[in-house]
């Protein structure tokens, strides 16, 4: 159960294929402007969520829209693998910045599951990129316990039930 209060930066961490975007659509339905999603952000600078060759301008937008909904003081989840340390550290710096607290979500998964979730769905990412997506997984759940998030869920494959409340 998440408890958690108006002014929190809820950022996702896993592979592709590990249930990041359904869990964000599943649980902030209510309010689905509360998830910011780096696919989507690079979807609006180039048509196309899988081009690779606009990493640091999706980024810039997607930091930049999380930044601006912190200053307006609005609860966030930032949708993206965040696998790789730096991801994290500029996300757990904009928390801070805005004194927001610092949650991260862990999407602990298998590779078969990744990897036969990926198969069944319509844009796939394929499975080069899911191992190398499990390899870094494995390297932030060693990284991780060091980062000073405030609070830090790890989630198993088979039990992805959650409650989260937030404060009014
Ligand atoms: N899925 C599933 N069971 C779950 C979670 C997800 O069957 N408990 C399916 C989804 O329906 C989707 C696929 O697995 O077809 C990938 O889920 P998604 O949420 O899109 O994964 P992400 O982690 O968001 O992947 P990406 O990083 O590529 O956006
Ligand atoms: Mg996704």
């Amino acid at each position: 159960s998440m408890k958690l209060p108006r002014r929190t930066l809820l950022v996702l961490c896993g592979p592709a294929g590990s249930g990041k975007s359904t869990f964000a659509a599943r649980y902030f339905s209510a309010i689905p402007t509360m998830v910011v999603s780096s696919d989507y952000c690079r979807a609006m600078i180039c048509d196309d969520p899988t081009n690779q060759q606009v990493n640091r301008d999706t980024f810039d937008v997607f930091h930049y829209i999380i930044r601006k909904r912190l200053f307006n003081g609005r609860f966030t989840v930032a949708d993206s693998t965040a696998l790789h340390a730096e991801a994290r550290r500029k996300l757990w710096e904009l928390a801070f910045h805005f004194g927001y607290l610092k949650c991260l979500v862990v999407f602990n998964v298998s590779l078969a599951t990744c990897l036969e979730r990926d198969r069944l769905r319509e844009r796939q990412v394929g499975p080069q990129v899911i191992e190398y997506h499990i390899r870094l997984l494995q390297k932030a759940l060693q990284e991780i316990p060091a980062e000073q998030w405030d609070r830090v869920y790890l989630l198993n494959e088979h039990d992805m039930e959650a409650t989260i409340e937030i404060d009014p």
